[in-house]
């Protein structure tokens, strides 16, 4: 059978650092409450004249050079994206543009900070009917666009950055040994709305809004869901939670993982945490730590890896696979 194979992985952040010092110049916060609260030090920001794209692309193209491919390979480009560069054309499309790929398959998938683990399964079914077979699954935000600066309550928990893995086809036994995708576990209850969204929108304001949050009941929500999510996923994959090498959590707030880790009795050493330097990237947190953790020479090839996360939607999922 067909499995869906991740060939390569990139990142990219931008330049700019905005410390929880910095935030406290002009919000009422600290470093001390910031630090307590979410386990954010800093989070990188994206200048004015840096869109989506320009992550989502230098992410791609890093992602392209450790698989060994070139643009010129890619028939499928999907990006997770909460905050594209326009309200059209999907961001895929321009970073399909951006870098030369040829004509192919391209476009976005919304599902706020569950976005990526949604693409990786939309790529996967691609993948396993045999209509891709270089696939880029990208997730790119600036989410700092969509701050309200004067709501201490939100502004300091997110920042901008891009993660990007190839997925390509291999043949596999059926079996947990294979590499590739192995199992998901998709979810959205639309009836949660009012806990976490955004207050514009092209049919509603024509204004791009800002971030709306209560806080504390996504917290409530989020460790119940992602739990269940990644129970259900490593259920379908036929592995128990024992057989992951390695957790990658989306990277909402260090308590929100400490959390999810305590109720499904998972060591912190099996956690990637990048949330203190990087704050919630959204759709992009997940591929932005398992790059790190691929870097830094701690996730392997053949090791299980197990991505979850919970946005707005509310959305959530589980994704596993073997790298
Ligand atoms: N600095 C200082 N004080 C603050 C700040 C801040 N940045 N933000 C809120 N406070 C104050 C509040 O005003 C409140 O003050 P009061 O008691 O005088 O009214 C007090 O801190 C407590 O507020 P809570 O909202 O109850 O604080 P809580 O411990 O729940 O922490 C937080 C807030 C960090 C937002 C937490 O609820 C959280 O992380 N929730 C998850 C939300 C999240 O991560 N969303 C991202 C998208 S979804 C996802 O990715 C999973």
């Amino acid at each position: 059978m067909l499995r869906s194979v991740v060939t390569g992985v990139g990142a990219a952040l931008p330049p700019d650092i905005v410390t929880n010092d910095d935030l406290a110049k002009f919000v009422d916060t600290s470093d001390a409450w910031i630090v307590e609260r979410t386990g954010i030090h800093a989070r990188h920001r994206a200048a004015a004249d840096m869109p989506t794209s320009d992550l989502a692309t230098s992410a791609a193209r890093q992602a392209l050079a450790v698989a060994g491919r070139s643009a010129a390979d890619v028939d499928l480009i999907i990006i997770a994206t909460t905050t594209p560069d326009l309200t059209f054309p999907a961001t895929a499309a321009i970073v399909q543009r951006k870098l030369g790929a040829p004509v192919g398959i391209a476009f976005d998938v919304q599902a706020v900070c569950s976005g990526f683990v949604y693409a990786m399964a939309v790529a996967d079914n691609f993948i396993v009917r045999g209509m891709a077979k270089c696939a880029l699954v990208i997730g790119a935000e600036t989410m700092t666009r969509l701050m309200d600066w004067t709501d201490r309550g939100t502004c300091v928990l997110f920042g901008d950055g891009a993660g990007a893995v190839v997925l390509e086809p291999m043949s596999g036994e059926g079996t947990t040994a294979d590499r590739g995708i192995l199992g998901f576990a998709l979810r959205a209850d639309g009836t949660k709305q009012d806990l976490l969204y955004v207050d514009g929108g092209p049919s509603t304001t024509g204004t791009v809004g800002k971030l709306r949050m209560q806080g504390n009941q996504v917290f409530r929500h989020a460790v119940v869901n992602i739990s269940e999510a990644v129970i259900a996923a490593a259920e379908q994959a036929g592995i128990t939670l024992s057989q992951v090498d390695w957790f990658i959590p989306h990277q909402a707030n260090q308590r929100i993982l400490d959390g999810v880790a305590r109720r499904l009795g998972i060591n912190a050493d099996r956690v990637i945490s990048t949330v203190a330097e990087h704050a919630n990237t959204s759709a992009a947190s997940i591929p932005l730590a398992l790059a790190c953790g691929v870097a830094d020479g701690r996730i392997k090839p053949g090791q299980m890896l197990l991505m979850e996360a919970m946005g707005g939607g509310l959305t959530w999922g589980a994704v596993v696979l073997r790298l």
